[in-house]
């Protein structure tokens, strides 16, 4: 089966002043149902993308298609309905005054029943687990529990592409994992749900279906984690690590010891090994 695009990113260029481009000539293409990861070091574009695919920003020159649909003034009302981000930083997000109204803030315009709102905030506060604070302020919550709320805001909405920004950057381990497996979850009930996921955690780009590395303004690389992460000397050269496990499967490779490829994770490396 063709993969049907979903957006299409085409010789994107942007700055935020006349004389400087952080965005050089961006161009690539995100399938429906993918979960692609968008990586690279402070300061190279990565929120400045984001922003663009969802028109917060208007670019300098170049286009951006959602389903096919040109990104415009005339379009993004129609395509609002279609693609949501979280923020980096949730204080610039939590507009409700308290984690209720925030999470249910999306929803209202959407001509829902008052009592099947309450049921969906509920039902997504619980899912990220700040269903014990739907009357929290934003004041009383920190800032892991107001990215929970951001999150389920979003999740709520039901829409087909979610851009992540850094969403769990102030989760502790534990609570970015649920986090991800959450999303995981919805991804499994909805296949066509289509993740871009902005994170320093390369471990999670390692298990995404697609790499995206922005380097110097540009595209780096596109492709799937394992051809993305096989030169671990390039990647030092961009300030960047390699995934603990490839690092591992790279050291057994060097005694004869191949891993397959579509181990993934140390527990699968170590039953391979204990077979
Ligand atoms: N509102 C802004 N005005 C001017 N420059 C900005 C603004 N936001 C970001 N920048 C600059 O754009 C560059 C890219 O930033 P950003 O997209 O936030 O990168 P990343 O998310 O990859 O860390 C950085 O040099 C940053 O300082
Ligand atoms: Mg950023």
């Amino acid at each position: 089966m063709e993969k049907e695009k979903i957006i299409e990113v085409k010789d994107l260029i942007f700055g935020y002043e006349k004389d400087s481009t952080i965005l050089k000539c961006i161009s690539f293409d995100i399938f429906k149902g993918e979960y692609v990861t968008l990586i690279g070091h402070n300061g190279s574009g990565k929120s400045t993308l984001a922003k663009l695919l969802s028109y917060i920003l208007e670019p300098t020159s170049g286009k951006v298609y959602i389903e096919g649909q040109e990104l415009n003034e005339k379009s993004i009302k129609d395509i609002r309905s279609k693609i949501g981000i979280v923020f980096q930083n949730p204080d610039n997000q939590f507009i409700g005054s308290t984690v209720e109204d925030d999470i249910a803030f999306g929803l209202e315009n959407r001509n829902i029943k008052q009592d099947v709102m309450k049921k969906t905030v509920l039902e997504f506060a619980k899912k990220v687990g700040m269903d014990k604070f739907l009357n929290k302020e934003p004041e009383e919550l920190s800032g892991g529990q107001k990215q929970r709320v951001a999150i389920a805001g979003i999740l709520a909405l039901n829409l087909k592409i979610i851009i992540f920004d850094e969403a769990t950057s102030m989760l502790d381990p534990e609570g970015v994992e649920e986090i991800r497996k959450l999303i995981l979850n919805m991804k499994e009930e909805n296949p066509e749900l289509t993740v871009i996921s902005i994170t320093h955690d390369i471990e999670e780009a390692y298990l995404s279906d697609r790499v995206i590395i922005l380097n110097d303004g540009k595209v780096y690389k596109n492709d799937i984690p394992e051809n993305v992460f096989k030169d671990e000397e390039e990647m030092r050269k961009i300030d960047l690590d390699i995934p603990f496990v490839l690092k591992i499967k790279n050291e057994l490779a060097a005694r004869n010891i191949i891993i397959p490829r579509e181990i993934k994770t140390i527990e699968g490396v170590a039953n391979y090994l204990c077979q």
